[in-house]
């Protein structure tokens, strides 16, 4: 009952996407478990490059099932945006290739203008605005709607009128914000529904019955370790478990059936919104990893377009990512980034109030104190775009690659040296 899981090791942004969709080759379903349309998975097929969102990137793949499971925070009205542009690309996107969890909860207009009203306040963390975390503060305090309601499109209306009417008590009260218009979002998100309810299903039911057969499942991972809500830079974190644990209740599969949990890395690190960043950088260097954000894999946010924060490859964090999730093995990207640069970086250790930390703190308050203790690795000048072995690589690379390996406790079987699906290393 084989399920490989591809989690996000860092911050997100490792460029799950392009793993994914190198993975997808071989899998027969493609499953998203957590997370929502604040992911933004970049796939370059030839010259096009596509920004996925929610769907999996299995879409992309004939014969290959895309599952969008319980665990996810689905926006309806993004959802059809997105399903639409794939169509127009010329990839399908039925029901035969698509379901959608019934069980998923749905974002509401009322949890995007929340989660706008909140980050406009001081208590705001740089979020993506998608109304994530009020869509599964919904879920657990047991009031959220559920997708499979969106079968009965009036029913559903009136929930989202309800719903919206509610919101606007808070808006207006709390954050003296103007209202929505409740019954334009009832009509709106009724009118979706009916588009969205074809691809309604039971999808733990499909995934037990294709487990049982032996299909190949991919489980593909939306944000990351750090940005878990358990175990990631709390409160700096996301909504949901990006972490193992997530694939296991996101889609109703026994842990048993995981046989391979590969871990995604960027060569450096990046982060998007506020949060403690131990080997953050600024300066020349800073904008050197980012990039100008003329090409689409330059240091920009896939669904903000904000600009990334930029740092040195961090292997405390790493080693709590691998200890956290089992990772089995790491995929490593943008290793054709670093070309060029010498020294290297890479941090070893944390030194907070003059102790030196070997693990991961929880304490948040701590970990903002951490200041990054390095390791100097020389660079390499050759370009890596052409490799696609680890020994077509210059041996400096593979050092650095070794030397991860080595500090994590986890072995790299692949390193993405350019943007393309053929520009990747495998072992
Ligand atoms: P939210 O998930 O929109 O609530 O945002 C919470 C935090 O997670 C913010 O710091 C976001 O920037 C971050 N975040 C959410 N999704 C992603 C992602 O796909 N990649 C990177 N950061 C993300």
């Amino acid at each position: 009952m084989p399920i490989t899981v591809l989690l996000g090791a860092q911050w997100g942004d490792e460029g799950k996407g392009r793993i994914t969709d190198a993975l997808a080759a071989d899998a027969d379903i493609v499953a998203r478990f957590n997370g929502g349309d604040n992911a933004g998975h970049t796939i370059t097929i030839g010259s096009s490059v596509f920004k996925l969102h929610l769907l999996p990137a299995g879409i992309f793949r004939e014969r290959c099932l895309n599952i969008i499971g319980n665990g996810v925070v689905l926006n309806p009205i993004n959802f059809l945006k997105e399903r639409d542009e794939i169509l127009a690309a010329g990839f399908p996107v039925t029901p035969d290739n698509l379901q959608i969890s019934e069980a998923a909860h749905v974002i509401l207009p009322g949890h995007i203008a929340l989660d706008a009203a909140r980050e406009a306040t001081r208590g705001g963390i740089g979020t993506t605005q998608r109304g994530i975390g009020f869509a599964y503060s919904d879920k657990a305090a047991r009031i959220g709607l559920r997708a499979g309601l969106m079968r009965e499109p009036e029913r559903f209306a009136e929930d989202v009128y309800a719903h919206t009417e509610r919101v606007n008590r808070v808006l207006e009260r709390e954050y003296e914000r103007p209202p929505l218009d409740a019954r334009a979002a009832a009509a709106e998100y009724a009118a979706a529904a009916r588009q969205v309810a074809p691809y309604l299903a039971n999808t733990a039911r499909t995934l037990h019955r294709a487990l049982a057969e032996g299909k190949r499942v991919l489980a593909e991972g939306a944000q990351a370790v750090m940005l878990d809500i358990d175990h990631g830079t709390y409160p700096f974190v996301t909504s949901s478990n990006a972490t193992v644990g997530g694939v296991l209740t996101g889609l109703g599969v026994p842990a048993q059936a995981v046989t391979r949990v590969v871990g995604m890395a960027k060569a450096f690190c990046t982060r998007v919104g506020a949060g403690p960043f131990v080997t953050e950088l600024g300066g020349e260097l800073a904008l050197r990893l980012r990039g100008t954000g003329a090409n689409p894999w330059d240091e920009y946010g896939a669904t903000t377009g904000r600009p990334r924060r930029v740092g040195w490859f961090d292997a405390v964090a790493l080693r709590y990512a691998v200890q956290t999730n089992g990772l089995t093995e790491l995929a490593l990207t943008k290793l054709d980034i670093l070309t060029g640069l010498d020294p290297l970086r890479i941090c070893v250790a944390y030194s907070y109030r003059g102790e030196c930390l070997e693990d991961f703190p929880q304490d948040g308050e701590v970990l903002a104190q951490c200041r990054p203790v390095y390791e100097e690795l020389p660079g390499w000048r050759e370009d890596v775009t052409a490799a696609r072995s680890f020994s077509d690589l210059p041996a400096e690379a593979r050092a650095y690659i070794a030397r991860i390996e080595a500090l994590a406790q986890v072995r790299v079987t692949m390193a993405s040296v350019g943007p393309e699906r053929m520009q990747l290393v495998t072992r």
